[in-house]
C-alpha cells in the first residue's frame, strides 16, 4: 500500500515520518492513501460491527483501511474507542427549536473525549517510528488522552499546559496516567509555540492535532456515524471548535466519502467557537484570505480557549468543501445549552455545549431549517471540568446568569424539613 504525506500548500510529497509540515514551504500535511487500492465498502465496514476481534471492536480500527493502512496488527495501540452513542432528547428539540437533533457523545471515549480517536493511530505511528518520547500542547483533553495511550504503550510522555487555565479533572489524569507534566507560564497558544520548538531540539513526537495522523483517526467520528445512521448522512454536522482539528478531520472523512461513493449527499459542516476565541468565526465572517490570531484568548470553555489554530486552513477547506457555516456563541449560551444537555441525562463538559448553543443560533436566524436532520458533537464528559459546574448551578460564575439552575438546599435533619423541602 502506498501512503504519503502531501503538504496541503505546494503539493510536495513526502514518505510518512516524524516530522509534522512540508520542508520546502512549512505547509501541513495530510496522509493520502492511494484510494483505489483501498478496496472498502459499507459491508465490510458493516461486518465488523459488534465484532470482538482487535483492533476491529475499536469504532476507529472497524475502518482500518482508510486511518492507518500502514500500521501492522502488533504496534497498533487501541482501547477499543470510538463505538459512542447517539441521543435523541425532547428537551434539546425544544430549546434548540429542531425536531430531529441528535447528539453523538464522544464524551464515552475511554479518556473522556474524542481526543481518543485521534491519539489510538498517532501513539501507534510512534511506535512504528520507534519514538521514545511523544509531547503535546494541551487545553486539557489531549493531555489526558495522551498520557493514558503513551503509558499504555510504554512510551514516556510529555506535557505542555497553560498554568491555571485547564480544568482540574484533566490536569488530574493527564498527573495519574503517568505524562510528565510541564506548567506553561503562557497560554496555550504560547505552549503549542513551545513543544514545535522543542520537539524538534529533543527528538520528542508530537501528539497535536498538527500530527496529520491525529486527523486520520478523529474522521472516525464522521465513518461511525453515518455508519449509524445506515450510510444516511444528516443535513448538518455541528462541532465545537478551538484549536480547528475535529473541523479539519471532519471535512477529509466527507470528501474521501464522496470519493469511494459511500456516501450520496455531503452534510454541511457548521464549526462553532467561543465569542472570546473566535478566530476562525471572524476569518469566515470577514471573508478573509489569512487567519488573524487573537491575542487573549477568553471563554469558561477552557478547551477551546485558543486564539490562534492550527490547523485552520485544513478546516477552511473543510467548510468549503461541505457548504458549511462558522458560527460564534457566548459563554452565556454555552453554559445555558450545557444545563439542558445535562438535565437531559446526557451531560457535557462548558466546550461540547458550543455545538448545541451553536445549532439553537443557527436556527434562530434562518441558516438551519426546523425540519433538517442535525447531529451534534458532544467533544467531552460532564466530570472534566465539574467547577464550571457547580459554580453555574450557584450562580457563581461572573457575567452569567444561570437560566437553568439547579442549586442544592440545605436542610435541618428532621422529617418536617424534608417534607417541606420535597412537597413544599
Ligand atoms: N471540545 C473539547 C472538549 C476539546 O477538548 C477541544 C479541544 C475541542 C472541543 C476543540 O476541538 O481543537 O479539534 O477544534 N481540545 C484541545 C486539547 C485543544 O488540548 O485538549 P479542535
Amino acid at each position: 500500500m502506498k501512503v504519503v504525506l502531501k503538504c496541503i500548500d505546494c503539493g510536495e510529497e513526502f514518505q510518512p515520518g516524524a516530522f509534522y509540515r512540508c520542508e520546502k514551504c512549512s505547509g501541513l500535511l495530510d496522509v493520502i492513501p492511494d484510494i483505489a487500492e483501498l478496496n472498502v465498502s459499507r459491508e465490510l465496514f458493516d461486518s465488523r460491527l459488534g465484532s470482538r476481534e482487535f483492533p476491529y471492536s475499536s469504532g476507529v480500527w472497524r475502518f482500518r483501511e482508510m486511518i492507518h493502512p500502514l500500521v501492522e496488527k502488533r504496534d497498533i495501540v487501541s482501547r477499543a474507542e470510538g463505538n459512542t452513542r447517539l441521543y435523541r432528547h425532547e428537551k434539546v428539540s425544544a430549546y434548540t427549536g429542531i425536531r430531529d437533533i441528535v447528539l453523538k457523545h464522544e464524551g464515552e471515549n475511554p479518556s473522556g473525549s474524542f481526543k481518543d480517536r485521534g491519539m489510538s493511530p498517532g501513539i501507534s505511528e510512534a511506535k512504528r517510528l520507534g519514538m521514545e518520547i511523544v509531547a503535546c500542547a494541551s487545553t486539557g483533553n489531549t493531555s489526558a488522552s495522551m498520557a493514558a495511550y503513551a503509558s499504555l504503550a510504554g512510551i514516556r510522555s510529555v506535557v505542555f499546559i497553560p498554568e491555571g487555565m485547564i480544568a482540574f479533572g484533566k490536569l488530574s489524569q493527564a498527573l495519574a496516567y503517568g505524562a510528565h507534566v510541564l506548567q506553561i507560564k503562557g497560554n496555550f497558544d504560547r505552549a503549542m509555540a513551545l513543544v514545535q520548538e522543542s520537539s524538534m531540539e529533543f527528538g520528542m513526537y508530537i501528539l497535536n492535532s498538527i500530527n496529520p495522523w491525529r486527523i486520520e483517526g478523529q474522521k472516525s467520528i464522521i465513518f461511525e456515524l453515518i455508519q449509524q445512521l445506515e450510510w444516511n448522512p444528516p443535513d448538518w454536522i455541528v462541532v465545537p471548535a478551538g484549536n480547528l482539528g475535529n473541523s479539519s478531520a471532519f471535512g477529509k472523512a466527507l470528501m474521501e466519502l464522496k470519493e469511494l461513493e459511500l456516501i450520496d449527499k455531503v452534510p454541511r459542516i457548521a464549526s462553532v467557537q467561543a465569542t472570546g476565541a473566535n478566530p476562525f468565526y471572524k476569518m469566515w465572517k470577514g471573508k478573509k484570505d489569512e487567519l488573524d490570531a487573537v491575542d487573549k484568548p477568553e471563554t469558561i470553555a477552557t478547551a477551546i480557549k485558543i486564539g490562534n489554530p492550527i490547523s485552520w486552513k485544513k478546516a477552511m477547506r473543510a467548510i468549503k468543501f461541505s457548504s458549511g457555516v462558522v458560527e460564534e456563541v457566548s459563554d452565556q449560551e454555552i453554559m445555558d445549552a450545557k444545563a439542558i444537555i445535562d438535565s437531559s441525562g446526557i451531560g457535557c463538559e462548558p466546550a461540547s455545549a458550543a455545538s448545541v448553543a451553536g445549532a439553537k443560533k443557527l436556527l434562530d436566524t434562518g441558516v438551519i431549517d426546523s425540519k433538517e436532520k442535525v447531529v451534534c458533537i458532544i467533544t467531552g464528559n460532564v466530570l472534566k471540568d465539574p467547577d464550571a459546574t457547580i459554580n453555574y448551578h450557584l450562580g457563581k460564575l461572573k457575567g452569567i446568569h444561570p437560566k437553568f439552575q439547579n442549586k442544592p438546599t440545605v436542610i435541618d435533619a428532621d422529617l418536617e424539613s424534608v417534607r417541606k423541602a420535597v412537597l413544599g
